[in-house]
């Protein structure tokens, strides 16, 4: 016999729930209050499924479900909200509800096969299939307790159809912890794809997103379909969510309200089903303080929260994330000595995960074929000071290589002359890409040199701190100086 728990202060939904399921053979018991919950002997009485609605006017729902789980953790939790609640449902999927469904019911079939479903199957949760999930991510899961409930967090709301904003600093893993999402979801078979709303200019981010029809704009030669439609089953990765302009924010609110957008230049109406996980540097909440981020579109995307925590509140993993780096970069015999590993816990990661892999590919790259244990002396942390093996010192001097942009510009020239087109749009987003990368790299190294110093690291690059944190994507400004 199934043994369901409803627990509703709508005395109305209790009864329907009760006839619904005591026809289909199940025993169930109603309650309409925390009080009459807690009169329950749950040490007798033992529920396989309980359906609980959030909001009842004697108790915090949430504190209720912790209680059910803590008694009885094989207990099914279904969770019944309201639409303006499913912030706190998901809420709850993170304290160990398995599911929620939307009141009222417009559909009783769903109700019964989500609860049918919800009793006959349970998601592999255990620690070994999330870590292959990780595994397969390229998501490295330590010891650090934060960041280990954080996965947890992640696989459960990974499972439901919710927009998720991760943020964190720069080089925490954003990008990874997505693919994470992706491939833990329902819908890991279909596409995972991302795109950068900081590096291409609205136009392009705009037919990137929606699409466009043949003639939409000089250059639109044929019809091209956005992002939104490919993902449409899929995860739509939205990286640097902050920088996107006003014009794209009231767009993208649209199609996240609606699941409905245009392509550019149509008046056709597409749906999308696609799931969004967006990724911001910036304290997004913040953005929308300082007007630069819309309240509403915030809202719809910020369903889940996810904060990754820096790499220097985490240091007792680098050693793990070492050996996953040394072999991420075809090395199998190569170790680092305690000395090493000494010297990269003493250290800051201003750059977090990213640089620590540039740390110690640049050390392997530049360690004897034949050195199979990595001491404290060959790490270099800053890459500037790095002297290379066997060249003299006038070799080691970086010049920018001013030669092959400058053949770059005249083979581009030249290819317009003897063509009647060229994509002006794809050339300057190449260019675009090549400044953020060598912005952020120039600014990572200063801040390697001045270990951490940023009023320093400005002063060497000869640049403003605002210009320095806006290349760290601290700032969305566009007018920086
Ligand atoms: N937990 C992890 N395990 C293994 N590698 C990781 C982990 N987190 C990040 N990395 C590696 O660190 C680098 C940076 O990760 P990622 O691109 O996801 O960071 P990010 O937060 O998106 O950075 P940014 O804000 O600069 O875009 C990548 O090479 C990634 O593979
Ligand atoms: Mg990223």
């Amino acid at each position: 016999m199934i043994n369901l728990l409803v627990i509703d202060d709508e005395k109305e939904v209790g009864t329907f729930l009760s006839h619904l399921f005591s026809m289909k053979g199940y025993k169930v018991e109603v309650v309409n209050s925390s009080s009459e919950f807690f009169q329950l002997d749950l040490s007798r009485q033992s529920f396989q499924i309980a359906m609980i609605d959030l909001r009842l006017p004697d108790c915090d729902g949430l504190s209720l479900l912790q209680h059910l789980k803590k008694h009885q953790p094989h207990c099914k939790a279904l969770i019944m909200t309201g639409y303006s609640t499913v912030k706190t449902a998901v809420e709850a999927i993170k304290l160990g509800a398995s599911d929620y469904i939307e009141k009222p019911f417009d559909d009783i079939n769903l109700l019964e096969t989500q609860v049918e479903q919800l009793l006959s199957t349970s998601v592999p949760s255990s620690q070994a299939f999330i870590q292959s999930l990780a595994n397969e991510a390229g998501l490295v899961v330590g010891k650090n307790h934060a960041m280990n409930k954080l996965i947890d967090a992640t696989f459960k709301v990974s499972q439901k159809n919710v927009n998720v904003l991760i943020e964190g600093e720069t080089g925490t893993g954003k990008e990874v912890l997505s693919r994470f999402i992706h491939l833990a979801s329902p819908r890991s078979h279909e596409s995972f794809i991302g795109v950068n709303c900081g590096a291409i200019s609205e136009s392009l981010l705009e037919s990137e997103l929606f699409g466009h029809e043949k003639g939409a704009f000089t250059g639109a030669t044929q019809q091209r379909k956005g992002l939104f439609e490919i993902a449409s089953n899929g995860t739509l990765f939205l990286d640097e969510i902050a920088d996107a302009s006003q014009a794209i924010q009231v767009k993208l609110l649209r199609v996240l309200e609606t699941r409905e957008f245009m392509r550019v230049g149509s008046v056709q109406t597409l749906r999308t089903n696609a799931r969004v996980v967006a990724a911001s540097n910036e304290n997004l909440q913040q953005a929308v303080l300082q007007k630069k981020f819309r309240e509403d579109l915030f809202y719809r995307l910020n369903v889940v929260h996810l904060e990754i925590p820096p790499l220097r509140d985490r240091k007792e993993d680098i050693p793990l994330l070492v050996n996953h780096l040394i072999q991420r970069n075809g090395y199998t015999s190569v170790n680092f000595t305690d000395g090493a590993y000494e010297k990269l816990q003493n250290y800051d990661w201003p750059g977090n995960i990213r640089e620590l892999a540039n740390v110690v590919t640049r050390t392997l790259t530049l360690t004897d074929d034949e050195n199979t244990e990595i001491t404290a002396d060959e790490i270099i942390l800053s890459a500037v000071a790095a002297p290379l093996k066997g060249k003299s010192s006038s070799e080691q001097t970086i010049s920018i290589p001013k030669d092959p942009l400058e053949q770059w510009r005249e083979t581009l020239v030249k290819e317009f002359e003897q063509s009647d087109k060229i994509n002006l749009d794809d050339i300057l987003l190449q260019v675009k890409q090549l400044e953020s990368l060598i912005g952020r790299e120039l600014v990572l190294q200063a801040l390697q040199k001045t270990y951490g110093n940023r009023t320093e690291a400005a002063r060497c690059l000869q640049i403003s701190m605002r210009k320095l944190r806006y290349i760290l994507n601290e700032k969305t400004n566009t007018t920086h100086t």
